[in-house]
């Protein structure tokens, strides 16, 4: 019987291509996005995958969303922990708005998703839990002390849970994208974005979203039962951890 698997941020960007994944490799897949119904009109009318409006920064909201996944779909099974925002600024710059819209949805966000599906998974004694950090969260980055924050953030969770689901089948890991070609990266001035970050890339471009969604397939699959707590680097040796 196939999987349920939930995307958060699933509709746009990298959490689009890992929905389009998932569901290829036979999961039931749901994707949840925050705002932009015309994208996940438009995402669902093309793929056939079930969108699911909430904002992972709510709690509530994220109980609800996924009462309602399950009620329709089944247990969660697999957890992808997606759905990510950037206030880039200098810090001399940084408001505490910009501090906190981007914790409480990258980083805060991920306890909203994993807390309600966490006893389920112990009780079954299965689950898969996929957090997308991010480069900036392992060294850091010039105008995203938020953002790195965060993303740091999120691999600490990562170990801990990692640590407590072991015992109960649940894996928990982290992939680290490097500088993917997505509006979020997009959105990056041009000359800063071609004169200091693409320089940086060995491999002399930025990745696919596609490369990262088969990192997750991966993760998620039952080959990767003995991978837990671990982070995977997928930056184009930008960073060598
Ligand atoms: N590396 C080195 N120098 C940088 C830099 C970088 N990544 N970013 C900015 N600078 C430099 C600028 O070139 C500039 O130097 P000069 O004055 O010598 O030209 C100086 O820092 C000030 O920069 P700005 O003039 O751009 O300052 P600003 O206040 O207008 O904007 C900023 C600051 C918003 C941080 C803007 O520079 C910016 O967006 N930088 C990119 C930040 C970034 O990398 N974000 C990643 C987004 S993608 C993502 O987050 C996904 C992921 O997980 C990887």
């Amino acid at each position: 019987m196939s999987r349920v698997a939930i995307v958060t941020g699933g509709t746009r960007g990298i959490g689009a291509a890992i929905s389009i994944a998932l569901k290829d490799a036979g999961y039931k897949v749901a994707a949840s996005y925050a705002g932009n119904d015309e994208k996940a009109n438009a995402f669902k009318a093309e793929t056939g995958i079930s969108v699911h409006k909430w904002d992972v920064a709510d709690y509530q909201a994220c109980v609800d969303g996924i009462a309602g996944i399950e009620a329709e779909l089944g247990p969660v099974e697999v957890l992808v922990n997606n759905a990510g925002i950037t206030r880039d600024a200098m810090f001399h710059k940084m408001t505490p708005e910009n501090w906190k819209d981007v914790i409480d949805t990258n980083l805060t966000g991920l306890f909203n998703m994993t807390h309600p599906v966490w006893p389920g998974m112990r009780e079954r004694g299965f689950g898969r839990v996929i957090n997308i950090s991010s480069i900036n969260g392992q060294k850091g980055q010039m105008g995203q002390a938020n953002y790195s924050a965060s993303k740091a953030g999120d691999l600490g969770l990562t170990k801990t849970l990692a640590q407590e689901g072991a015992a109960k089948g649940i894996t928990v890991n982290a992939i680290c994208p490097g500088y993917i070609g997505t509006e979020m990266v997009r959105a990056v001035p041009e000359k800063v974005l071609n004169e200091r970050i693409i320089p940086q890339i060995p491999v002399g471009r930025l990745g696919e979203p596609e490369e990262i969604a088969r990192c997750v397939v991966f993760l998620a699959s039952d080959d990767a039962g003995f991978i837990t707590g671990s982070t995977i680097s997928a930056n184009g040796g930008q960073f060598v951890v």
